[in-house]
């Protein structure tokens, strides 16, 4: 059996990281011969974005990397769809596996299908029903196209099924992201990031920001500004800034000024970025994962955002959907700091063994 594991952005990595070991074991146990193959599209390309995560994540260099970096969506979608289909028609694939939401995700699912290749689609059903999130577009087309769709929350299952998916292709296994954060915690104990950053543990707030409805305009940044200013008034925060935002906050001749509580990093690798996150007093994010790995931590999240496709991390965890009035989450964020928390509990089947589960439903459908 072929397959062909596809990574493109920075969220995809630690998804397919857990695959990967998980494909693994399961070639030493039951002596069956999988080949399995990276294909990297480039799309995230620098190092602290891209290289990094291969060393912490202990994936192996890729087979094929397509090198397409930026672009407009079409641009970047198109560049994917014609560099992934020599690479198919060169390896001839018993499937394609595709993970999240990226444009990587949909280019690669669809050039396979398109040759006739199944494709499997990690962290399936999710659904923000807000379409002007180039995510979502990303989302509702790899699953009408896959073959195997694999859900980490409940709501992916109704999803699916309002979507007229058929039900046997659906399968709820919990969420390969968790199973990369569980593996890697132990080995994030040994950061000295928090050192580094001179923050003390349960003191600080962890801020990231990236989402194009956050930050390609003028306004959304200077809401941000402001509302690190005054929180940076009482409190320490650290803001790795993702590539868009920094070129952004350029564009707009817009400084964000360190002092003594406000630290501006570059993106910051995974093992740092976990253990960040698992002794943050509180974080501020408009990320998808990030949602997840904090409910999974039980650390206080606010996200800025009008919507989450990931609704168990409000319904059971810590996450405070908090939409996009910066007024509201300085208010909030000072409640969670004076004490006024949200208790949390870990989502069904977000117990480190999802890969396992995701490797054991293909090799019995496809051998
Ligand atoms: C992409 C994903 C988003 C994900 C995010 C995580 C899509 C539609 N969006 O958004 O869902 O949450 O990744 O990071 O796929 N850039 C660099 N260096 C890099 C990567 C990007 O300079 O290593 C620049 C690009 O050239 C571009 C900008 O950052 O100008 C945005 O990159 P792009 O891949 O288009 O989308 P993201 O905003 O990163």
């Amino acid at each position: 059996m072929k397959i062909i594991s596809v990574v493109g952005a920075r969220p995809n990595f630690m998804k397919v990281a857990p695959i990967y070991r998980a494909i693994n074991n399961k070639q030493k146990i039951s002596g069956l011969s999988i080949e399995h193959l990276i294909c990297h599209t480039g799309q995230h390309y620098d190092e602290k974005m891209s290289r990094i995560f291969f060393e912490e994540l202990e994936l192996p260099k890729p087979d094929f990397y397509l090198g397409i970096g930026g672009g407009s969506h079409t641009e970047q979608t198109a560049r994917i769809m014609l560099e992934f289909e020599k690479v198919l028609l060169a390896e001839k694939p018993d499937l394609v596996i595709v993970v999240g939401d990226v444009n990587s995700t949909i280019a690669c699912s669809l050039t396979a299908v398109k040759l006739g290749i199944k494709v499997a689609h990690v962290e399936a059903g999710l659904r923000s029903f807000d379409r002007s999130m180039p995510e979502e577009i990303n989302r509702i087309l790899t699953d009408s196209i896959s073959d195997f769709l694999f859900v980490t929350e409940p709501s992916g299952l109704i999803n699916l099924k309002n979507e007229g998916i058929t039900e046997n292709k659906i399968h709820f296994v919990g969420h390969v992201m968790i199973d990369s954060l569980i593996y890697f915690l132990k080995k994030a104990e040994k950061s000295s990031v928090l050192k580094e950053l001179d923050l003390v543990k349960n003191n600080y707030i962890l801020v990231t920001m990236h989402r194009p409805s956050n930050v390609d305009n003028e306004n959304g940044l200077n809401d941000l500004i402001r509302l690190l200013k005054k929180l940076s008034e009482k409190h320490k925060i650290v803001f790795p800034v993702h590539p868009r935002t920094r070129k952004n906050l350029e564009k707009y001749n817009l400084n964000l000024n360190h002092n003594t509580n406000l630290k501006i990093t570059e993106p910051i690798g995974y093992l740092d970025f976990i253990w960040l996150m698992n002794n943050a007093s509180l974080i501020l994010t408009d990320s998808g994962g990030i949602q997840e790995e904090s409910t999974y931590l039980g650390i206080q999240c606010i996200t800025l955002r009008k919507t989450t496709e990931r609704p168990i991390t409000v319904e059971v965890g810590t996450n405070h959907l908090l939409g996009d009035d910066f007024i509201k989450a300085e208010k909030r964020a000072e409640e969670i700091l004076n004490g006024n928390i949200k208790s949390g509990k870990i989502p069904d089947l977000w117990d480190g063994k999802s890969s396992e589960r995701i490797v054991e439903i293909l090799i019995s459908e496809l051998t």
